[in-house]
C-alpha cells in the first residue's frame, strides 16, 4: 500500500479535484483498492464522493480514540472507499496539543492489507491534520496554478515538506511532485514551465492538467460526480487518466 497526500497551504488549487479524480480513475479506471481520507473540514471531497449521512462517524473520531477501520464507509463507486470529514473536524486543529500527528500514518498501516492506495484530500492551511497527511504519505503531490509563466509559491510548501520528512516517525522518503493545474497555454509554455522547475529544482509531473469550466460543474450540487463519470470525453478528464498512470509509474504498488 501506498499513501499520497494532495497538499499545497494555498486555497483553490486544485487539492481535491484532483485528490478525487485520482481516487476514482485508480479504483474504476485501473482496478486498484482505493480509500480516500478527507482531511479537509470542508468536507468538498466528501461532497462529491459520498452519500452524505450526518450520523456516520468522520475522521473526527479518529482522534476521539477509535480505529481508522471503523470509520471507513463506501464511496459512490466501486474500489473506492472513503474516510469522510465534516465541520466538526476543524476542533481537531483547535485541540491537537496532545495528539501526535503520527498517528494517522500508524493507523492507515493497520489497514494496510486492505488497499493499494490511500489519497489523502487535504485542507488549504498547515496545521495538525494536513501535518498528518504529510507524516504518512509516500507521496506527497503540490498542485499549483500553471497559468502564465510563474511558479511562484512553491517554496514554502518546500519547507514544510523537508521539515515533515525529518520530523515524522514512520517513513524515511517523502517524494513529492508539482502538478500544474488550470493551465491554458500551448507547449512553449510546457517546456517554459518545465525549465522553471527544474531551475529550482522542484520535481514537476509531465501531466499538465487543462483549464476547464467542466471542473466546476462536475461539483454542482445537481451532478457531484468524478470528472470520467460526468464528462467522459473531456480534455481535463483525459488529463485526470493520464496524471494516474503517471503515478502508477512512479510509485506502483
Ligand atoms: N483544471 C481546472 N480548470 C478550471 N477550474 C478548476 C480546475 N480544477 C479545479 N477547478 C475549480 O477550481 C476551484 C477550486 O478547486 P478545488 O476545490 O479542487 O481546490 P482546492 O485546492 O481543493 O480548494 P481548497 O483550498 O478550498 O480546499 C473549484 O471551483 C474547481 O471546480
Ligand atoms: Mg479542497
Amino acid at each position: 500500500m501506498k499513501v499520497i497526500a494532495v497538499s499545497n497551504y494555498k486555497g483553490g488549487c486544485a487539492k481535491t479535484t484532483t485528490a478525487v479524480n485520482l481516487a476514482y480513475d485508480l479504483a474504476a479506471e485501473e482496478e486498484r483498492r482505493v480509500l480516500l481520507i478527507d482531511a479537509d473540514p470542508q468536507g468538498n471531497a466528501s461532497y462529491i464522493l459520498w452519500r452524505y449521512n450526518p450520523n456516520a462517524n468522520t475522521l473526527c473520531r479518529l482522534y476521539g480514540g477509535k480505529a481508522l477501520s471503523s470509520l471507513i464507509r463506501r464511496s459512490k463507486y466501486r474500489n473506492l472507499d472513503i474516510v469522510p470529514s465534516m465541520s466538526g473536524l476543524e476542533q481537531v486543529n483547535k485541540e491537537s496539543g496532545a495528539l501526535d500527528p503520527n498517528e494517522l500514518r500508524r493507523q492507515i498501516d493497520n489497514i494496510a492489507d486492505r488497499y493499494d492506495y490511500v489519497i489523502i484530500d487535504c485542507q488549504p492551511t498547515m496545521q495538525f491534520l494536513t501535518i498528518s497527511a504529510l507524516y504518512a504519505a509516500d507521496l506527497v503531490i503540490v498542485p499549483f496554478k500553471a497559468a502564465g509563466f510563474c511558479i511562484n509559491g512553491l517554496e514554502l510548501m518546500r519547507d514544510y515538506l523537508e521539515d515533515a520528512a525529518q520530523q515524522r516517525e514512520y517513513i524515511k522518503d517523502l517524494q513529492y511532485a508539482c502538478l500544474p493545474v488550470m493551465f491554458n497555454g500551448r507547449g512553449k509554455s510546457i517546456n517554459r514551465i518545465k525549465k522553471l522547475a527544474e531551475q529550482d529544482a522542484y520535481a514537476i509531473f509531465d501531466t499538465f492538467v487543462s483549464f476547464s469550466t467542466v471542473c466546476e460543474n462536475a461539483e454542482d450540487q445537481s451532478v457531484r460526480k468524478p470528472l470520467l463519470k460526468h464528462r467522459k470525453n473531456s480534455r481535463v478528464a483525459a488529463d485526470y487518466l493520464e496524471l494516474t498512470k503517471e503515478i502508477l509509474s512512479v510509485i506502483e504498488v
